[in-house]
């Protein structure tokens, strides 16, 4: 008899994860990690969340823009925005990742309460941290409007095209 050999072929299985935030503006730790999230899923979708209650800088649209430039040298990563409940966005898009990066322990308790909420909130889902480069781990969208507001230099923190958009906006500096 002809040997049998079963043939057990691997379910097809792709990896979808979401990385929210404001990204107000995009920087290069956020960039950083990215490309380490990137790299392990098949799909990552940077999702900008859509809430003007923030009072941006820079409004949805053209955080959508940098993002999409600054990321175009990934073939599998995509730029969406989302409101209201982010496990309902990452349903909705099939994805049972949100990624997110921790800096610094001052990240931990924030990122816990988000992760433990979002996992009462639809256990499927599981929060994935990752850490950017210690060369960014003091940066923060919050520290760059500050000190681009009061005159200090932010190349190397920020993509060119966010430099260039900082520059060009006509409340991100004082002097
Ligand atoms: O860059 P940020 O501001 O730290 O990102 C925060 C973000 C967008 C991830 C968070 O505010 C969020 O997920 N908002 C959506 C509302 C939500 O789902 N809230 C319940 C879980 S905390």
């Amino acid at each position: 008899m002809w040997p049998f050999l079963p043939y057990n072929p691997p379910a097809v299985h792709t990896v979808k994860a979401i990385y929210p935030g404001s990204f107000d503006p995009l920087t290069n730790g956020h960039l950083d990690l990215i490309a380490r999230g990137a790299k392990f899923v098949d799909t990552l979708v940077v999702a900008i969340l859509d809430n003007e209650e923030k009072h941006p800088l820079f409004t949805v649209a053209e955080r959508v823009e940098m993002l999409t430039e600054a990321t175009r040298r990934f073939g599998n990563v995509s730029v969406a925005t989302f409101d209201g409940l982010l496990v309902e966005f990452a349903q909705k898009q099939g994805a049972r990742i949100v990624l997110r990066g921790i800096r610094a322990i001052s990240d931990y308790e924030y990122e816990l309460q988000m992760a433990l909420m979002n996992r009462r909130l639809s256990a499927e889902i599981e929060t994935l941290f990752l850490m950017p480069a210690e060369e960014y781990s003091y940066v923060s969208s919050r520290l760059i409007k500050q000190v681009f507001r009061l005159g200090g230099s932010v190349e190397g923190l920020v993509p060119p095209i966010v430099l260039e958009r900082l520059k060009a906006h006509p409340q991100s500096r004082m002097r």
